[in-house]
């Protein structure tokens, strides 16, 4: 072991476990302990302690408990080695080197480390600078204000040739070492040294103790080219063996947050202020076994989130097939497939976060997706075709080392087959097999709790007005409109019988939206009448409605069934009571024509997930756009 029993004892001792522990827990003192909710369960009163003269924590009501090595590794899920140097640092306890040699290599990367972290800083102050107008206007188009841009340390490399490497050498930082760190490109032919990165939006990679070691950047204008260029490899920078935002995804996912794999750096940054905190991309290369196994230390069951493209597609069906060596039991592979054309980015902020998470909780198991790759939009009529098919899933097979998963996996793809093609024959000659296993196989989930609702928007849609083309046609698709419409109806009703509530209560009357037009139009012409200054008396209003051509629609609004049960029930007196009631109802978001569209939108929004097709997120789109017609946000 690198570290003796002595130097851990003495980081134990200088550390401050109140203080750690505080960060993250509300502690109370009562004499010499601390006490406060146990962050490993959940519960009312507090049983969680912590002493710093024991240099432990404890729960009384789970069990948990342990030193502030243990402490680090149960919240942050640091490994050992990092808690300590984690506490080392904090406690100022110096660690020491291994050997000469690699102290020396030690302290040379240590440069390194240090000359990057003082470009990242050059790029950050450059994108607060005014010349990082442009850069700034850049990532507010893309819904990135300055706090998401403090909170992933975004930067901006000026349109200069030499803007970082004067930067650097003005802090006598050698010209080798700016090369080294990939900041600078050397001298070639009758070049002189240039920065590698100008005109940039900057992305700053970490790693896993949150060092910047690399930079992503991306050209302002969109027909920059190439679109992202990245810190080549390095002595700190190996691409194939990290992660974007891998350190702030693994502490998410020890706190039960899914790992979603994303492609992009804009898609981490989308999911993760989406609330989808455990979100990391591959580098610019397309992803390796190694960041496969790192990605199965943090979660067995990462979620790959890729674009709805064909390349997101073939991205991903990549890494399924780059899998299958290393499958452990219960321990595998999900899949997202966005819709066609999205991206985890664009998704979000046109679709919001509920429709994700929906899309997160559904993820396709590895098995459906292999079975897609194989079988999806392709034509198997003839038995030789058939026959080819099996044996590319014996080739998938055998490529699972696991005997138990090969197994598994083995029976399942001869299930499918057998199914595919029964129905095939079911269907007569000429049809083809829905082999769509992607999105057919499996269990059907339970979507009743799957919802937009509840949550917030990332971009809310433009409110509109809504005309009355729109009205009928929201009429025509909504199933529940007709019993709004008989609210809508006792509402006036009540109002035509009672006419007093009008001049008392006109504000709320105003603020009514009615779904029916002609409703509507009756609605304003009590307004008007009210504002006009009139004594608002039955016959009057009656009189009025009449010269407007409206003496048929009040008249019988006034004899509706419902407004006569009130009358009789309740007599005069309960009229009052009602329309406070319809106000209620009307205001009631489950009870609008939003919240009825909205149900449709869920049901069709379900229909994808289950394994519809385009046609059904076509109808999620049109829906959603009636509903922003409608001038309703589409949570
Ligand atoms: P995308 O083009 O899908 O990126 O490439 P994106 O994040 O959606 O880009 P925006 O939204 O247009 O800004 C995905 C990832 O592939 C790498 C980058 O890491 C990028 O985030 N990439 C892409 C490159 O390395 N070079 C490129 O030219 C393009
Ligand atoms: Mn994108």
């Amino acid at each position: 072991m690198r570290y003796g029993e002595g130097l851990l004892e003495e980081i134990l001792r200088r550390t401050d476990l109140v203080q750690l522990v505080g960060k993250r827990v509300k502690l109370e003192r009562k004499g010499r302990v601390f006490w406060g909710p146990c962050p490993f369960h959940k519960e009312k009163s507090p049983s969680f302690k912590v002493e710093n003269e024991r240099r432990t924590y404890h729960c009384f009501g789970c069990g948990a408990g342990g030193d502030a090595f243990k402490w680090l590794r149960e919240t942050e899920g640091l490994t050992f080695p990092e808690s300590v140097e984690r506490l080392a640092n904090l406690a100022g306890v110096a660690l020491p080197a291994w050997t000469p040699e690699e102290d020396a290599r030690e302290t040379r990367r240590k440069s390194l480390y240090d000359i990057i972290e003082i470009a990242c800083v050059f790029f950050e102050d450059q994108l607060r600078a005014r010349s990082g107008t442009e850069a700034r206007d850049y990532l507010k188009s893309r819904g990135l204000d300055g706090d998401i841009a403090k909170r992933f340390r975004l930067g901006y490399a000026p349109d200069s040739n030499s803007a970082l490497k004067d930067h650097l050498s003005a802090k006598n930082i050698p010209l080798p070492a700016m090369v080294e760190a990939g900041l600078v490109r050397p001298a070639e032919d009758n070049r002189s040294p240039r920065d590698f990165f100008y005109n940039r939006v900057m992305f700053p990679i970490e790693d896993i103790r949150g060092r910047v070691v690399a930079f992503g950047g991306r050209g302002l204008s969109p027909d920059a080219k190439p679109k992202y260029i990245n810190t080549g490899e390095t002595t700190l920078f190996f691409k194939g063996r990290q992660l974007y935002n891998f350190r702030a995804a693994r502490a998410a996912a020890h706190a039960d947050q899914p790992l979603i794999v994303a492609e992009g750096y804009m898609d981490v940054i989308a999911l993760s202020e989406a609330g989808f905190r455990g979100a990391v991309a591959p580098l610019g290369t397309a992803l390796t076994e190694d960041q496969l196994h790192l990605l199965w230390k943090v979660s067995p069951e990462p979620i790959f989130c890729f674009d709805g493209d064909e390349a997101g597609t073939r991205a991903a069906r990549r890494a399924a097939r780059l899998s299958l060596p290393h499958l452990l039991p219960g321990h595998s592979l999900r899949f997202v497939f966005l819709p066609a054309g999205e991206d985890p980015d664009t998704f979000l902020r046109s679709q919001g976060v509920a429709p994700m998470r929906a899309l997160i909780e559904k993820a396709k198991g590895l098995a459906d997706v292999l079975w897609a790759a194989e079988t999806e939009e392709r034509d198997f009529s003839t038995p030789e075709r058939r026959a080819g098919l099996e044996v590319e899933l014996e080739g998938i097979v055998k490529q699972i080392r696991d005997p138990k998963i090969a197994d598994y996996y083995k029976r399942d793809f001869s299930e499918r087959v057998f199914k595919a093609f029964k129905q095939r024959q079911n269907t007569g000659p000429g049809g083809s097999p829905r082999a769509d296993g992607a999105r057919r196989g499996g269990a059907k989930p339970d979507y009743r709790n799957t919802s937009w609702r509840g949550d917030r928007p990332m971009a809310r849609p433009p409110e509109q007005g809504v005309s009355p083309a729109v009205r009928r046609s929201l009429h025509a698709v909504n199933a529940k409109g007709a019993s709004r419409q008989a609210k809508e109806k006792e509402l006036l009703g009540l109002l035509l019988t009672q006419p007093g509530i009008i001049e008392r209560d006109t504000e709320i009357l105003a603020r009514i939206t009615l779904s029916d037009p002609q409703l509507d139009r009756l609605k304003h012409e009590l307004l008007h009448l009210a504002a006009s200054g009139v004594r608002l008396e039955r016959t009057v209003v009656e009189n009025h409605l009449v010269r407007q051509g409206m003496g048929v629609l009040a008249e019988g609004l006034q004899h509706q069934l419902a407004v006569r049960r009130i009358i009789e029930d309740s007599g005069e007196s309960g009229l009052d009571e009602a329309w406070h009631r319809a106000v209620a109802q009307l205001d009631d978001p489950d009870f609008s024509l939003h919240g009825e569209l909205k149900t449709q939108r869920d049901a069709a929004f379900r229909r994808y997930l289950d394994g519809g097709g385009d046609a059904d997120w076509d109808e999620v789109q049109r829906l959603n756009g009636l509903i922003r017609a409608e001038g309703g946000s589409q949570q």
